[in-house]
């Protein structure tokens, strides 16, 4: 069976985003493959979370998968750190890590650009890590967004990279995988780019967010002054709109909009009310899963346990070989 591996980055509460883009895929690939989900916990030191956050940060993101139907049965659910072996594999990769690929990184150009005061190691060899994450279990599926394939592109350069080194055939190349045609893209509320928690508050519509919350974010979302023209070409903000109501909401509903808006009779209002209480259906069954596994320490700890064991079983198992193959031997 292919295995597949996966990780959503600790910063606190997940997204429509991290739901639609990764968690459905996760939660279909279970029953078809071999996974292992993480939860990406040293990814998030590049920005130095105090040790509280941190760890209300993963709690969050475990209940989190577990709320939205990954059944920790079937697939891998761990935290990160929980692997030694993933930062040990990491150490050997970042040897044949270039500088100059490094920069080149599209995700660490823009981590420069927007915080200048932290560009740290950490950041920089952010892919090497991931890398290590996906080729420790031999993964050659993995799901993630579309911003995510390039670095995919660099954990098949650092795990051929290695295979060449040691004149080993050893670690199979992995690649993005979406179940549906194309990797789904999650636009957010401010009326520019993809829905994210660093894009700034209100932006974002969380798993645990209420329905008052939902309502309130939404009808605060971007809107222009309306078309002034028959089948007028829609500004970004509206298009956006209507991309989260093509998730969330039935065909019915999107065309009856779509109709509106090409007549000139729309009412944005009406709009953000509609995808308001769509939105709140489509997350009520997790809402409600979050809040009863919230308090039940007892099944987090089991689960977070069997988790690090089986992931720790596959990993010494990469480990033990590729000590092996890179020469550390017993006198
Ligand atoms: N970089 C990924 C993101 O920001 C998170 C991640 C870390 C990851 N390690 C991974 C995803 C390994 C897939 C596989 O979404």
């Amino acid at each position: 069976m292919e295995t597949v591996v996966s990780g959503i980055r600790s910063t606190g509460n997940l997204h429509l985003g991290n739901y639609y883009g990764a968690l459905q895929n996760f939660i279909k690939m279970q029953h078809e493959y071999n996974c292992f989900f993480f939860i990406a916990d040293l990814h998030s030191l590049t920005t130095h979370p105090t040790p509280a956050d941190l760890h209300g940060n993963v709690k969050q993101v475990l209940i989190e998968y577990l709320a939205a139907g990954i059944d920790p049965e079937k697939a891998t659910i761990y935290v990160q750190s929980d692997v030694p072996e993933v930062t040990e594999l990491y150490l050997y990769l970042n040897m044949n890590a270039y500088l100059g690929e490094l920069e080149r990184a599209t995700s660490f150009k823009d981590k420069v650009r927007a915080n200048p005061e932290n560009v740290n190691a950490g950041l920089l060899t952010y892919p090497v890590l991931m890398a290590a994450d996906i080729i420790i279990h031999k993964a050659v599926k993995v799901p993630v967004g579309k911003d995510q394939e390039q670095h995919l592109e660099m954990a098949r350069t650092f795990g051929n990279r290695f295979n060449r080194l040691y004149n080993h055939d050893y670690f199979p190349e992995p690649y993005a995988f979406s179940f549906g045609e194309s990797l789904v893209k999650i636009p957010g509320l401010d009326g520019k780019g993809k829905m994210g928690k660093s894009e700034g508050e209100g932006n974002a519509i969380f798993l645990s967010d209420t329905p008052e919350a939902i309502r309130k974010k939404v009808m605060r979302a971007v809107t222009d002054s309306g078309p002034t023209v028959e089948n007028q070409p829609k500004p970004q903000e509206i298009q956006n709109l209507f991309d989260l109501m093509n998730v969330v909401s039935t065909p019915d509903t999107v065309a009856h909009f779509d109709e509106a808006y090409n007549k000139m009779a729309i009412r944005y209002g009406d709009l953000k009310k509609q995808l308001a209480e769509d939105m709140i259906q489509a997350t009520a069954p997790i809402r409600d899963r979050i809040n009863a596994i919230a308090n039940d320490a007892g099944y987090l700890r089991k689960v977070a346990e069997m988790g690090a064991d089986k992931a720790r079983e596959s990993a010494s198992r990469t480990i033990r070989e590729v000590r092996e193959i890179i020469g550390f031997r017993k006198f």
